[in-house]
């Protein structure tokens, strides 16, 4: 397994060294604070704190922080990735169609998943199903991926569904995908996480899902800037090439595919 994931899925939070120390650092020294005045040229900048140097709600948004505070143990995402979970997750749920998740792990996206559902308004009938082995990867592609079969297997079906207790609309379906979409009633998807890290999981989720995909819905892959994952971000490129929909990649290493409302071209 990677290195740098090893540590992360080893070590409680409060022990891990900063991810960003130099960042760490500006933002200690004051200097991110001192920045921002300047560049305002001394006027009051509403919520200046979160300036780094700019705009950057994720470091501590009180509606956000509330939410990351409660899934930072149990995720490999970091806050800025979980913010686009969040925020892209509640536009989404105005929207017909159920809520997925691929790759659970310890279920840290899947948690932030169920409070957000649990706190939209109106709340309306629909499922949050989460895909995962819970044994790690499987069989992996060589000189396209760079994990093996087995890697991130540190979890348990077990586990996740005891963070999961409070919420009766989620339903973890253990198993490899493409085996546990078989025979499965979902009809319409409003939004989906894909954090699957590997060439063929990832195609397989997109063939599943795009076509259930509700107009104006979301995909969100996590890795697909990830060197780690060169096999997600090829999947992604190879899968929409020929479609309506340009995949969008965020600063933060994932990629954002909204299904057009108008036309529709399809996926190879
Ligand atoms: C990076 S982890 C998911 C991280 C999680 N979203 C979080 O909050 O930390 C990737 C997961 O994808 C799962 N996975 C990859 N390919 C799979 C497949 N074909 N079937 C089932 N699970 C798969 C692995 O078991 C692993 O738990």
């Amino acid at each position: 397994m990677l290195i740098s994931k090893l540590i992360r899925t080893l070590l409680p939070a409060d022990l891990q060294a900063p991810r960003r120390p130099l960042n760490e650092i500006l933002v200690r020294s004051g200097y991110f604070r001192l920045r921002t005045s300047v560049a305002a040229h001394g006027l009051p900048v509403p919520d200046a704190q979160l300036y780094r140097p700019l705009f950057s709600p994720w470091e501590g948004e009180s509606a956000f922080e509330e939410i990351f505070q409660r899934v930072k143990d149990h995720t490999l995402c970091s806050r800025d990735r979980c913010y686009i979970l969040w925020t892209t997750l509640r536009q989404a749920l105005a929207n017909e169609g159920d809520v997925l998740e691929c790759g659970v792990f310890r279920g840290g996206t899947a948690l932030l998943q169920a409070l957000t559902m649990q706190a939209s308004s109106p709340r309306q009938q629909r499922m949050l199903h989460l895909f995962d082995s819970f044994e790690g990867m499987p069989e992996t592609v060589q000189g396209v991926d760079r994990f093996k079969r087995g890697d991130l297997s540190g979890t348990s079906v077990t586990r996740v569904e005891g963070l999961l207790k409070a919420f009766p609309f989620a339903e973890v379906h253990p198993g490899f995908i493409p085996a546990t979409f078989a025979g499965l009633k979902v009809e319409k998807v409003c939004w989906a996480h894909i954090d699957v890290d590997i060439y063929q999981s990832v195609r397989d989720c997109i063939s599943f899902i795009y076509p259930r995909l509700s107009p104006g819905g979301f995909m969100i892959f996590d890795d697909y800037g990830f060197p780690s994952c060169p096999g997600a971000r090829r999947a992604v490129d190879e899968s929409f090439a020929n479609s309506a929909e340009v995949p969008i990649c965020l600063p933060t290493g994932q990629c954002l595919v909204v299904k057009s409302p108008s036309i529709w071209v399809g996926v190879k």
